[in-house]
């Protein structure tokens, strides 16, 4: 890991390995001090190599001993190399190796977790466990021999089936597993420990039966029910929706309270950080209720996307990745029923596509969503792999349809069921399944969304003849990051001044249209041009937000009012309201003045609050301010302080001026009877919360008690955890006079709920910065007994949450929030490196800062890359930061 040895890896230096391994036999003797772990392989040359050395690769092992068909061989040790004398032939490889599990900080290949063990092999974990070729294009059958102290490891788990069990001397027992399915190694899992389970029989479409378990710690299995109702149902959706069956019989799910990313896909054995797992009313929110539905599903629907089908090399990660994100949100989608619900979900997604996903593309760590070249694959598990590969997948569906959509799935499984493949194949059987539609002829440029990095800005302009009955709508495209167009879907439609929804009819088309269309934009500059339009409409453009661009379509706040009133896109109707707002906040910090909102902005947010048909949670995402992240990108010089101070005086605005309507929000929307996590209860939290956290605000600025006091009272009596939360949030954000009572309520009730704690330390971190105080009160959290650098959910609430997230807190003029940063960057890269290189990304779009935060970055990153003990992880991150 530091031996100096950082290498740039190229995708097009990909060659196919010098050998395969067809069977893998692993025998673990588990101790948390020094496991023995004992492989047996058949290897098979790659005919294309007749001769060489065989060389494998091992991270933080010791190597004992090697046999090749039985008889002791020599081999020597390179870096991270094991490179053995291999004969002209087929062979049997046995090796023996020591590893240290507990002594694994970084929670990459084996380690240990609240005294039990579990394993992370994607992407590079498998070489950490034992010498391998590990690599996704090798693909093995496994089975594995787990030995282990039965009293300390009741519990023994790999991949696949259970083929027998039973006890041995000296208090130990065993387990064999036999995974029937050839996978790559970052699948590979075990997991050893005193855990507890719950369990589901079902029967499938087909008539067959199946085992479902979930496993805990001991005093966690009530918050497993949710997670379980989630895998159901993922495994039913599947089923129903894309024909792909669970195909073994038995499906694990572990939760474990150290773990680096969210969850793992590891074959018939999921493994989960316990915050995406595990949920009761009292202890998780609405949102996290949704997360882990979405989680586990994720993980479940890998097992086709991604592990039937795996990927060539890691430049193919999106994939699996982008692929199965698309999968997962069709899935909350559909779980989520009304068209409005469904609306907010894409809501959702789109303003953390804009507020992770647009920053990092733009920014030094800006990358294709297939990249070109990378130092240290964990550092590309990115909002651009995941989040703007979801978003191309989702082009195919607008361009293909359903239908055409499903065709191309199928022929996918159909060419590559049990193979490792390339972006490539799957855009190629997408449009062989469907030869007539437009993305046949097109599908080269079509995929330079795979490879081009950077987000086209889109710029639309109309104009109206109202003599000829023409409207004529110019679309140009360009991308500060790419040279060639792009090929862009533009759901859109005309929109009356009563908002009638206008038919559509392209000059040049013999048929109309109805009233939405796809214009495909695929040149710099096009020219739409409708004809037999009556009366001069409002464009309504990129409906659904049919591609991951940034569209200045120039509308008139009129225009925009008669978007938010009359859409019948739902999400447009919620962009309007964006833009509104956008426009506002723009205003006044390129001004540089002071924000000061008009009547008719009020107006129009006081008619969204009391509109009789719209929905709660629709309402909620459209009186929210636009995230600073969004707001920055569309400066070229930005000072986060001036953002800050407009955001805020935003929200102070809105309390003040709607303070009766969110009077009246708070009262209405009261969920009545017990928690349910369900959309149209949350909507109604949603908004209940936002209105209580608008009137703390607005009292705590009058000084005037009643509603501090109400919602220091939610706090204390609230029957679930996202009232619980909303009300602490009310005051922590307002900074109340009661935030810290009701914080300090608050953690002595969830002293002993990991889960929660995290939540505590977040919501400290992340409050709107006053006067500097968020921030000094973060700092003194790094001393709390209750904070560690070691558990990646306990650091990152804090640290990731105060730098990454709370930009206003982050930034000083003082430099001290950067200063913070270097040292816990450094202090966290000597425990856990991936975790590190998350925290280093906070300094990504340093070079568009305004002075004086510019040159203060830019020294505390120039003294981070001076250290000498850097991983490649962070190195990567830093060296980019500063090229
Ligand atoms: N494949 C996992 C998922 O998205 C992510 C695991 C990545 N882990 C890592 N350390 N890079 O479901
Ligand atoms: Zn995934």
């Amino acid at each position: 890991m530091r031996e100096g040895q950082a290498q740039v890896i190229h995708r097009l230096d990909y060659q196919a390995p010098a050998f395969w391994i067809a069977t893998v036999d692993l025998t673990f003797d588990l101790d948390p001090a020094k496991t023995l772990i004992t492989a047996k392989h058949a290897v098979k040359r790659n005919p294309a190599q007749a001769h060489g050395p065989l060389v494998l690769l091992g991270e933080e092992l010791t190597p004992l001993r090697v046999l090749i068909d039985g008889e002791p061989v020599s081999f020597r040790q390179e870096g991270h190399e094991l490179i053995i004398e291999a004969p002209d032939r087929d062979f049997e490889l046995t090796l023996r190796n020591t590893c240290a599990p507990e002594k694994n900080t970084a929670l990459s290949g084996l380690y240990t977790s609240g005294g039990s063990f579990f394993t992370q092999c994607e992407a590079e974990g498998f070489r950490r466990i034992t010498y391998f070729l590990d690599r996704p294009d090798v693909m093995a059958v496994y089975t594995v021999t787990l030995r282990a102290d039965k009293a300390k490891y009741p519990i023994l788990l790999a991949n696949g089936n259970l083929l027998e069990q039973g006890d041995l001397d000296g208090g130990k027992h065993f387990a064999k597993w036999h995974d029937p399915f050839p996978k790559p190694s970052y699948l590979f899992a075990v997991v050893a420990g005193d855990l507890v389970a719950r369990e589901q029989r079902i029967t499938t479409r087909s008539g067959k039966e199946h085992l479902l378990q979930v496993f805990v710690r001991r005093g966690d299995l009530d918050k497993t029910e949710h997670a379980m109702n989630s895998l159901i149902a993922s495994i039913i959706w599947d089923e129903a929706r894309f024909n792909l069956p669970l195909d073994l019989e038995r499906f694990m799910v572990v939760g474990v309270s150290d773990f680096n990313m969210g969850a793992m896909e590891n074959k018939g054995l999921n493994i989960f950080n316990t915050s995406a797992l595990l949920a009761s009313p009292a202890t998780a929110t609405d949102a996290d209720f949704q997360r882990i539905e979405a989680i586990v599903a994720h993980e479940y629907f890998h097992n086709w996307t991604g592990n039937r089908v795996t990927c060539r090399d890691w430049f193919q990660l999106s994939l699996k990745e982008g692929l199965t994100v698309f999968r997962d949100r069709e899935f909350s989608m559909d779980m989520a029923g009304s068209d409005s619900a469904r609306a907010v979900q894409r809501i959702q997604q789109v303003r953390n596509l804009r507020a992770i996903q647009f920053p990092e593309d733009a920014g030094s760590m800006a990358h294709s969503v297939r990249p070109d070249s990378y130092t240290e694959i964990n550092n590309f598990y990115t909002a651009t792999v995941y989040e703007k590969g979801a978003e191309v997948v989702g082009m195919y569906q607008t361009l293909l349809g359903r239908e055409g959509f499903a065709k191309g799935m199928a022929l996918y499984f159909q060419r590559h069921d049990g193979q490792a493949v390339t972006c490539d194949d799957f855009a190629a059987a997408m449009a062989d399944a469907n030869p007539d539609s437009p993305l046949s002829t097109r599908l080269e440029q079509f995929k330079r969304w795979y490879s081009q990095p950077g987000t086209p800005h889109i710029s639309a302009r109309g104009e109206y003849d109202a003599a000829a009955h023409r409207y004529t709508l110019v679309l140009s495209q360009r991308n500060g990051k790419a040279t060639e167009p792009q090929l862009i879907p533009v759901r859109m439609g005309l929109v009356g001044h009563e908002g009638q929804a206008l038919p559509l009819q392209l000059e040049g088309d013999i048929e109309a249209r109805g009233t939405e269309t796809v214009l495909l934009l695929e040149k710099a500059e096009q020219t739409f041009t409708f004809i037999n339009v009556l009366v001069d409409p409002t464009p309504s453009l990129l409906r659904g937000f049919s591609a991951p661009v940034l569209l200045e379509d120039g509308l008139s706040d009129p225009e925009l009012l008669t978007l938010l009133r009359f859409d019948s896109d739902a999400f447009n109707r919620w962009e309007a309201s964006q833009r509104l707002g956008l426009k506002r906040i723009l205003r006044a910090v390129q001004g540089g003045h002071a924000l000061q909102l008009d009547h008719a902005y009020l107006e129009a947010m006081r008619a969204v609050l009391r509109h009789p048909q719209l929905d709660a949670a629709f309402k909620a995402e459209a009186l929210r301010l636009p995230d600073a992240a969004y707001i920055a990108e569309q400066l070229e010089v930005v000072d986060p302080q001036a953002i800050h101070a407009s955001v805020e005086a935003a929200w102070d605005q809105l309390a003040q001026a709607l303070r009766g309507d969110w009077e009246w929000a708070f009262e209405a929307h009261q969920v009545k009877g017990g928690y349910r996590p369900v959309a149209e209860d949350a909507g109604r939290r949603a908004l209940a919360n936002l209105a209580l956290a608008m009137l703390v605000r607005e009292s705590t600025r009058t000084g005037e008690p009643v509603w501090p006091g109400r919602a220091y009272q939610q706090v204390k009596d609230a029957n679930n955890m996202t009232e619980r939360f909303g009300a602490l949030a009310a005051l922590v954000n307002a900074h109340a006079g009661l935030a810290d009572a009701a914080l300090s309520h608050f953690h002595q009730q969830f002293a002993h709920e990991a889960l929660v704690v995290d939540k505590w330390f977040m919501l400290q971190a992340r409050a709107p910065e006053r006067d500097g105080k968020v921030f000094e009160r973060a700092k003194k959290l790094l001393q709390h007994p209750g904070f560690t650098l070691k558990n990646p959910n306990r650091a990152r609430s804090l640290l990731v949450q105060l730098c990454n997230m709370n930009p206003g807190a982050f930034h000083r003029a003082d430099a001290g929030g950067y200063v913070l940063w270097a040292e816990q960057v450094a202090a966290m890269d000597a425990i856990n490196p991936q975790l590190a290189a998350r925290l280093a990304r906070a300094m990504d779009r340093w070079t568009t800062l305004a002075e004086p935060y510019r040159g203060a970055a830019q020294v505390a990153l120039q003294r981070l890359a001076e250290r000498s003990s850097l991983s490649n992880d962070v190195r990567e991150i830093v060296t980019k930061a500063l090229e």
